[in-house]
């Protein structure tokens, strides 16, 4: 499969490496406005280094890999599509619900896979959780509890990536959108949004530093959610997931684990921990990057197997990155009116 790469900085260098190492993959083309960066991604590879975004849609190629700043995301994405091309897009697909819905139809007319770079989907805490509850280990699933944050803009290479007309919003669209994903990957679908987002931390103009949702899928199963940028501990994300037989919590970082099981409530607690001591081993070494690094390579292969027309896969689709985009806005919707917003239920994307 020929891949082109649109975005070479901090996540494109480690996509174009996920490219190059890839056996059934051949870097096609990379374009980044840095010239510099592109040749760095494309190195050894083979692929052609080009310079404007005409000239990287002549290189005859099958998909793309998007990780530009978001408000690139849509000239980039539509262009592919409008070309045949099956794209992979980081997350936020879009910095509106408006934007990210027009991908989502752009996807649909041209008849090609649309992946999503929810790549936490991937990380081995969050595979666990999301094993036990297909395993029924916890009985029915009765609720969850995500929670994603960090420090806030003291966190930031780019200022693109806090300031609301470029990125969409503040925690919601950063950490949160990856933390609603998971939410929904868990619940199946989210329907109904109710939400409370602040911008009183770091005062950036649209920008909401914390945000305390309800979100609720069809079936009546609530997850509480909070996406925060005055985390003063430190970056954290994590999935709790309860039923009547027990739990299981999966967290980064550093990658963990709990599980406890009981045959019924109130009965004897069993409790298994498990702290992955070979990535904490491995981030100390060579930095959390190794971990991106091994989400985006299981993602792609993945997004392989989107783009030759399978659905029963961990990758998130479009309408997981429309319904991300859709939520974040809608906790800004219920700030404003304090109303609950109901949406309409998505599932998968066609093949
Ligand atoms: N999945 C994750 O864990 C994760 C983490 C961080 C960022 N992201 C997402 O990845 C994407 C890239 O983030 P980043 O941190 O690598 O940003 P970055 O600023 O480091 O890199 C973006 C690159 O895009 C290039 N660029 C900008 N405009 C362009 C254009 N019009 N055409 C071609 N190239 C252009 C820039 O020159 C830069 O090299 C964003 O969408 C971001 O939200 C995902």
């Amino acid at each position: 499969m020929r891949v082109g790469l649109i975005g070479a900085g901090k996540i494109g260098q480690l996509r174009a490496r996920t490219l190059r190492e890839h056996p059934q993959v051949e870097l096609a083309a990379v374009f980044d406005l840095d010239a510099e960066l592109a040749a760095k991604a494309a190195s050894k590879s083979g692929a052609r280094v080009v310079r404007s975004l005409d000239e990287f849609l002549d290189v005859p190629m099958d998909a793309v890999v998007i990780s530009t700043p978001v408000h690139v995301h849509e000239a980039a994405c539509l262009a592919a599509f409008a070309r045949g091309l099956h794209v992979l897009l980081e997350k936020p697909i879009a910095n509106t619900a408006v934007g990210a819905r027009k991908l989502v139809e752009a996807a649909l007319a041209a008849r090609r896979a649309f992946g999503v770079g929810f790549n936490l989907r991937y990380y081995p805490a969050f595979r666990c959780v999301r094993e036990t509850l297909a395993q029924g280990r916890i009985g029915t699933l009765d609720h969850l509890r995500v929670y994603g944050g960090h420090e806030g803009l003291t966190k930031f290479a780019h200022e693109w990536e806090y300031k609301a007309p470029i990125s969409g919003g503040g925690a919601l669209w950063d950490v949160g959108i990856h933390m609603s994903d998971l939410a929904r990957h868990f619940l199946g679908e989210i329907t109904e949004v109710y939400g409370v987002a602040t911008e009183s931390v770091w005062n950036v103009p649209g920008s909401e530093d914390n945000a305390l949702a309800l979100l609720r899928s069809p079936a009546g199963v609530a997850a509480s959610y909070q996406a925060t940028w005055s985390e003063w501990k430190g970056y954290g994300i994590f999935v709790e997931a309860y039923g009547e037989r027990g739990m299981v919590r999966g967290a980064y970082a550093p990658m963990s684990n709990l599980l406890v099981l009981q045959e019924r409530a109130g009965a004897p607690r069993t409790t298994t921990k498990l702290r992955y001591p070979w990535i904490q081993v491995r981030e100390k070494l060579f930095s959390w990057q190794t971990t991106a690094l091994e989400s985006f390579r299981l993602e792609l292969d993945d997004f392989l197997l989107l783009c030759r027309g399978r659905r029963d896969l961990v990758i998130a689709d479009g309408y997981a990155g429309l319904r991300a985009c859709e939520i974040a806005e809608a906790v800004r919707t219920c700030t404003r009116t304090g109303e609950r917003v109901t949406l309409p239920e998505l599932g998968n994307m066609p093949a």
